[in-house]
C-alpha cells in the first residue's frame, strides 16, 4: 500500500482544548488528540503531520507549504470556519482534497456557526463526535485518496 502523507490543521483557540468551554469541545486536549490522529495514522499507512495556529495568514501560508507534500487535509478551522474567505481561497488554490472537522454539532449551536465558508468545496465534513470527529475524518479521507488511487484499504 503506498504511503500516504495527511496534514491535520487545527484553527485558532483549539490549542485550550482540555480548559476551553468543555460542555463542547470535552477534556482532551489537542496534544492527545494528535497523538491518537497519529497512531490511527500507522495501522493506515498514514504519515500524520500536525499544525495550530490562532492567526488566519499563517493556517493560510501552513495549507500553501503542504502542495507537492500532504497528499490530503484534515482541517478544523474552528471560527475562521464561518468568516475566512483567505482560508476557502487558499485550499482551493492548492488542490489538496480535505476533511472539515469541528469537534461539536455546530449546526446544534448559534445560527453563525451553521454556516462554513469551506464546506462546499470539502471532500466532506464532519462534526459533533467530539475528539472522534477527526479520527472518522482521517480513516475517510485515507479511503478517499485510495479509492482515487484505485488502492482501496
Ligand atoms: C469548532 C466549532 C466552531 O464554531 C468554533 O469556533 C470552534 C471549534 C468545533 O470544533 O466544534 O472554535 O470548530
Amino acid at each position: 500500500m503506498k504511503p500516504l502523507n495527511i496534514l491535520v490543521i487545527h484553527g485558532p483557540n483549539l490549542n485550550l482544548l482540555g480548559s476551553r468551554e468543555p460542555e463542547h469541545y470535552g477534556r482532551e486536549n489537542l496534544a492527545g488528540i494528535n497523538q491518537s490522529l497519529i497512531s490511527l495514522g500507522d495501522s493506515l499507512a498514514c504519515s500524520v503531520t500536525t499544525f495550530q495556529s490562532n492567526h488566519e495568514g499563517e493556517l493560510v501560508d501552513r495549507v500553501h507549504q503542504a502542495v507537492g507534500s500532504a497528499d490530503g487535509i484534515v482541517i478544523n478551522p474552528a471560527a475562521y470556519t464561518h468568516t475566512s474567505v483567505a482560508l476557502r481561497d487558499a485550499l482551493l488554490g492548492c488542490h489538496i482534497p480535505f476533511i472539515e472537522v469541528h469537534l461539536s454539532n455546530v449546526h446544534s449551536r448559534e445560527a453563525f456557526r451553521h454556516r462554513s465558508l469551506l464546506v462546499d468545496v470539502a471532500v466532506g465534513v464532519i462534526a459533533g463526535f467530539g475528539p472522534d470527529s477527526y479520527t472518522l475524518a482521517l480513516r475517510g479521507l485515507c479511503n478517499f485518496l485510495r479509492s482515487r488511487q484505485g488502492n482501496h484499504s
